[in-house]
């Protein structure tokens, strides 16, 4: 089983940025962990703050891994182009946001991407990352 996370622009001042709204965990320590309580499953990281990287990363492993965890940050909002990309991909995309962005500002409710991915979950923190997780473990035992 092979997982892709993909995290998208500020995301890497993750435990610096706005520490009300995600907390004052950086990623490094949560992704360590949760590597280690699945060490059956190959989980590799990515993060970028350039849309185009996030979608050739998506196209590099789309086609061989079993599942993309992916927070677009505030392209969520705005990016057709990524729309387009897990679309056009094979591996299921969980859209994941660590706060949950129907409790902020009206631009955050929109996303243009839920519509192309799997399944969508906010609002639970970093603890997010790993339902999405265990949705695609889950979906891929059911195949
Ligand atoms: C976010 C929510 C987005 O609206 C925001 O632009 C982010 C982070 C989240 O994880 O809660 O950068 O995706």
């Amino acid at each position: 089983m092979k997982i892709q996370i993909i995290n998208g622009p500020n995301l890497n001042l993750l435990g610096v940025r706005e520490p009300t709204i995600y907390g004052d965990a950086g990623f490094d320590p949560f992704f360590e962990c949760l590597c280690k309580d699945y060490p059956e499953v190959e989980i590799n990281y990515f993060q970028s703050n350039v849309e185009g990287f996030m979608i050739d990363k998506m196209h590099e492993v789309g086609f061989s891994a079993d599942g993309i965890i992916l927070n677009a940050g505030a392209y969520t909002h705005t990016s057709i182009a990524l729309h387009d990309a897990i679309k056009a991909v094979k591996a299921p995309v969980v859209e994941v946001h660590i706060s949950n962005v129907f409790v902020r500002e009206e631009f955050r409710h929109h996303s243009m991407i839920s519509s192309a991915c799997f399944g969508v979950i906010c609002g639970f923190g970093l603890e997010g990352y790993r339902l999405a997780l265990e949705a695609l473990l889950k979906r891929s035992q059911a195949k």
